[in-house]
Formats: C-alpha cells, sequence, structure tokens
C-alpha cells in the first residue's frame, strides 16, 4: 500500500473509529470518514481531533443503511474499515429493527460496495459478544457462536453475510473480532466509562448492573492496532478468515470497580440497579480471548496493561471539558 493511499472508515465518529482515524492519519493515509448524517451537523469525536490530523480527513455525511452513500464512501479506497454499528445491548431489546438495518442491512450494503467497485479489502468488525458465555475457557475463533442479545445476533448476521461473500465471490474481507474495548472517548454505555465517569463527576455511590459477570477488556490503543493488523498484514495471511483481538486476561465487573476506586483513590460504594440488570439468559457471564490466530497471523500483541489504560481513560474523564460532554447522572441506554 502506497504511503498515501485513501482509506475509508464507517463509524469513523465513534469511540474506536475516532482513535482509528488518529492512527491512519498518523501512518500517513488520507481518511474518507463517514460520520452519520444528523441535523446537528456534529462530526462526533473526529471534533476533538487536531486541526493537523483533521486536514487529512474528509468527512462524509451519510448512513450505512442507504446503499448509494456507501458506494460513495468507498469509491477508490484501498482498504475499507467498517465499523458502523449499533452497539448498546440494552437499547437493542428496544429498538431491534434499527440493529437489524444498521448491523446487517448496513453491511450488506458495505459488502456490495466493496464487491462492486473491487476494493482490495474490507476489514469487518464483529464482536465477542457473539460467542455469548464462554463455554470453553480461553475463547478461540472456533468457539460455538451463541446470541444472547439482538445485538449480538444482528452483528453475527453481518458476519455470516462477510463469510459468505468471501465464499460467493472471492470478496476480499478479513473479520476482526475485538473483546470488550475502553479508553477515552467511550460512552457511557459500558462499565468503565460509567464507573470513572460518576467518581470524576464527584459521586461515592455507583450504580451498575450484575457485578458477577467477567470480560476481557482491551485499551483502544490495543485494539486500534489490531485493526491496523489485519488492514495491512499479507493477503493470504487474513482475507476470508475471522480473527479473535483481546487480552488473555478476565476480570469480573465487581473486581473491575475495586480497581478503578484504588486508582482513583476513592472508596466507592456500588449498588447494583433493577433497571441495568439484564434479563438472566440475555447475561454475558463469561468472556476471555485466545488471540492466538491473530499473533500469528500478524505478530500483533496488547502493548498496555489493564492499569495503564485505566490511568488513561482516568486523566481523561477527570478533564473537566470532556466530562462535560457526558451525562453522569442517568442511566445512558
Ligand atoms: N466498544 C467495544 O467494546 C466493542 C467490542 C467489540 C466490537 N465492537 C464493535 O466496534 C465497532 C465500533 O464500536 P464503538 O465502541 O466505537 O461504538 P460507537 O457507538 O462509539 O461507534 C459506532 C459508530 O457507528 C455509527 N453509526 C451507527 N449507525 C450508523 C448508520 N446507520 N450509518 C452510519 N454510521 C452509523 C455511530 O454514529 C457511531 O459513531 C462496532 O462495530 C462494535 O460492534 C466494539
Amino acid at each position: 500500500m502506497s504511503v498515501s493511499a485513501l482509506v475509508a472508515v464507517t463509524g469513523a465518529e465513534g469511540f474506536i473509529g475516532s482513535h482509528l482515524v488518529e492512527a491512519l492519519v498518523a501512518d500517513g493515509h488520507r481518511v474518507r470518514a463517514m460520520v452519520q448524517y444528523n441535523s446537528f451537523s456534529s462530526f462526533g469525536w473526529l471534533e476533538d481531533l487536531p486541526e493537523e490530523v483533521m486536514e487529512h480527513v474528509e468527512v462524509v455525511l451519510g448512513d450505512v443503511r442507504d446503499p448509494g452513500s456507501v458506494q460513495g464512501l468507498v469509491a477508490g479506497a484501498e482498504t475499507v474499515y467498517h465499523l458502523a454499528a449499533l452497539i448498546a445491548i440494552p437499547y437493542s431489546y428496544r429498538a431491534p429493527h434499527s440493529y437489524v438495518e444498521t448491523n446487517v442491512t448496513g453491511t450488506l450494503n458495505v459488502l456490495e460496495a466493496v464487491r462492486h467497485q473491487g476494493i482490495p479489502r474490507l476489514v469487518h468488525t464483529s464482536t465477542s459478544e457473539t460467542y455469548g458465555t464462554a463455554r470453553t475457557v480461553p475463547i478461540t475463533e472456533d468457539h460455538p457462536i451463541n446470541t444472547q442479545s439482538p445485538y449480538a445476533a444482528s452483528k453475527a448476521g453481518g458476519d455470516r453475510l462477510a463469510d459468505s461473500y468471501h465464499a460467493s465471490f472471492g470478496l476480499p474481507v478479513v473479520t476482526l473480532r475485538p473483546f470488550n474495548t475502553f479508553g477515552p472517548r467511550q460512552s457511557m454505555r459500558a462499565v468503565i466509562p460509567t464507573v470513572i465517569g460518576q467518581v470524576a463527576a464527584g459521586q461515592r455511590a455507583i450504580t451498575l448492573g450484575d457485578l458477577r459477570p467477567t470480560r476481557d477488556f482491551s485499551y483502544v490503543k490495543d485494539t486500534v492496532a489490531a485493526f491496523r493488523a489485519v488492514g495491512t498484514a499479507p493477503a493470504a495471511a487474513v482475507l476470508g478468515r475471522t480473527f479473535n483481538s483481546g487480552t488473555g486476561e478476565e476480570i469480573s465487573i465487581g473486581d473491575l470497580v475495586t480497581l478503578i476506586g484504588k486508582l482513583m483513590d476513592t472508596d466507592l460504594e456500588v449498588t447494583e440497579e433493577a433497571e441495568r440488570v439484564r434479563p438472566a439468559n440475555s447475561e454475558v457471564m463469561r468472556l476471555v480471548c485466545d488471540s492466538s490466530r491473530l499473533r500469528a497471523a500478524t505478530g500483533w500483541a496488547p502493548a498496555h496493561t489493564l492499569e495503564q489504560g485505566l490511568a488513561d481513560t482516568i486523566a481523561f474523564f477527570r478533564d473537566p471539558a470532556n466530562l462535560g460532554r457526558y451525562k453522569t447522572g442517568i442511566y445512558n441506554v
């Protein structure tokens, strides 16, 4: 890939997408970034990126549900990173149709655009939620798919379409399946920003959902490095394959809260709030990643410990300019 190659990103204004855009520009790329059309002309987290980054970024307002806007986005790109999705599990109980439209039909539109324009590589984004509660640990890519929420089902639908386009049309697609990711700019729908944000806002009594599930948390820069690894590895090593990214370490939500309290030097009182507890069969109780396939194919390895990532995330939320963009007093669905 030439140094100034054009790369297209969907979901560019989101948490992981905005970090990926920064990394792509740092690597010398021009980026065409899809930001979901909205009436506020908001570019989401891209608005926080420095001017010297944004001068290499062409923002395109659009929607992955609209085939035409996806065709325009990918035109001339050497690589397409498809991250756009509806991601919140609780909201997927309320609005499942929109999840299918965005995560399944939206992905179909991206696959079609890449196919018809002969784009050399598509990186499709899956999620560890597609595995459901671990039946064997650590979870390899051969673990059964068991979708316990409409969100997980819609993501698995997109994954299956991506696999089918590789099988049917030889589409040059690689799927990255990240385990839970955290860091600056993450929304308060996720547990780490929920805890850190509430503490940074001066609360000592933290309200959460179930404290027992375990997760494998990656710092966002490591997840972005995994995207770049599958986006740049030799085609024969990655195309047509799915790769987990994660650390291989698990921690329960309860222990995570204790750790954050320690790092923020605060004694926390945690209350379980019924509204935040998921239906029993929908809660994924255990996720821990085996990323050996990704490591072997690309040489990728995580470079940050949980504590290092949390320290950066705490610093971000302690900055009043950042904290002011969040609603710490409500349950963010
Ligand atoms: N955060 C995690 O822990 C995690 C873990 C595994 C996988 N993922 C996947 O990573 C990707 C990015 O997630 P994130 O955590 O950055 O979430 P996010 O919500 O911050 O980013 C998703 C982006 O997609 C955009 N989007 C939604 N609907 C759209 C549409 N119809 N058209 C165009 N854009 C649309 C949103 O505006 C948002 O910016 C998603 O595909 C998600 O499933 C996230």
